[in-house]
């Protein structure tokens, strides 16, 4: 639940101050509160006049969190996105996520605050080249990570999320799948698959996230000697030799959830640090240790940004897409659903 009116100061301070792993951006001081607490009372106002609801990746700056209606990993918030009845969906986090709130929602306003909304896997492939690759696999179904944009969804067949991925190229009926953009993540599937005895012919476009990728074993190996009974807990868009070192690999939620109901004395979280933040937000008694990779597009999302497409947006903050990608990225998310049910 979001914070309500009026935030004092020392009431910001108390919620943020558990917050140790994070950047510069993430670390809060009495002083840093004097300053955050009238924007976060003028957020909170303008969303009651403006009727808008505000959704959150765990990723953005932990203060957004607190003004935020719901925060949740990239299928939940579609899921939120889906659900909501307020005319107005101001989406903190990045553009290829406040397009799919758009897909779902074309007759709603659609506002992104983030002014660097791009991410290094949707920016990886246009629609252009998935269509040039359907022609060189004609007998391969298409399944696309949500990090994709609008155009190139509208070329696929299956969306997936980090939450889903798995059971759904599992279930798609076709031996052949493409999977894009993530050859990370589609590699991480394929040896999962695999333990299931499921030999699936994957082939993968050469995409990464710029901040999972940059993940390797060794700080795994050497938090494990600092740390007795230390739970390693990553993302599958990290690589595989990440993964085989890790105790529990899911969506951030799922890491959230897995977090949640264990008990460690200390947790290292492979994945943009936010998620780290929140945690400690949230669950101030538990330990996080590990170092900091900020993910540039999320972090760009601030209050004053909040501000700003709450009074008068940008044009460049208000999604727009034409009807006819609507409608084929439509098509490509619901069979996620169909699939999830
Ligand atoms: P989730 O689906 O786990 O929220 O991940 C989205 C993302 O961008 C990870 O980098
Ligand atoms: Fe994209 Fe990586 Fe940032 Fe997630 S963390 S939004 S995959 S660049």
């Amino acid at each position: 639940m979001p914070l309500s009116v009026p935030v004092t100061p020392d009431l910001l301070f108390d919620r943020l101050k558990h917050i140790k792993l994070g950047g510069a951006t993430c670390l809060y001081t009495h002083e840093k509160c004097e300053e955050l607490a009238p924007l976060v009372n003028q957020v909170l106002e303008l969303k009651k006049e403006k009727e808008a609801v505000v959704l959150a990746h765990s990723y953005v700056n932990p203060e957004l969190l607190l003004v935020a209606d719901f925060v949740g990993d990239s299928y939940e918030l579609s899921r939120k996105a889906q659900q909501t009845s307020a005319p107005t969906i101001v989406f903190a986090a990045v553009k290829f996520m406040a397009e799919t709130a758009k897909i779902l929602n074309p007759t709603k306003r659609v506002l992104v605050p983030g002014k660097m909304n791009g991410c290094s896997l949707a920016d990886s492939i246009t629609g252009e080249q998935v269509r040039a690759l359907r022609k060189q696999y004609p007998d391969h179904t298409f399944v696309c990570y949500i990090n994709t944009t609008a155009e190139v969804k509208a070329e696929c067949d299956v969306c997936v999320t980090s939450s889903n991925v798995t059971r759904i190229i599992e279930a798609i009926p076709n031996q052949n799948i493409y999977f894009l953009p993530d050859k990370l993540m589609a590699k991480n599937v394929q040896n999962e698959l695999q333990k299931k005895n499921i030999y699936k012919n994957i082939a993968w476009w050469d995409g990464t996230c710029y901040v999972h990728e940059d993940y390797d074993p060794d700080m795994i190996r050497y938090l494990r000697t600092q740390f007795q009974d230390l739970k390693v807990v990553s993302h599958p868009e990290c690589h595989e030799s990440v993964l085989a070192h890790s105790d529990y690999v899911g969506s951030t939620s799922q890491m959230i959830d897995y977090v949640n109901k264990t008990s460690s004395n200390a947790f290292f979280l492979l994945t943009e640090c936010g998620l780290s933040s929140r945690l400690q937000l949230e669950s101030p008694s538990k330990t996080f240790v590990g170092g900091c990779t900020m993910c540039r597009y999320m972090k760009s999302n601030t209050l004053q940004d909040l501000v700003r497409v709450l009074q008068v947006p940008d044009p460049e903050d208000d999604i727009s897409l034409s009807s006819d990608i609507c409608q084929r990225a439509l098509k490509c998310i619901e069979e996620m659903f169909r699939y999830g049910k």
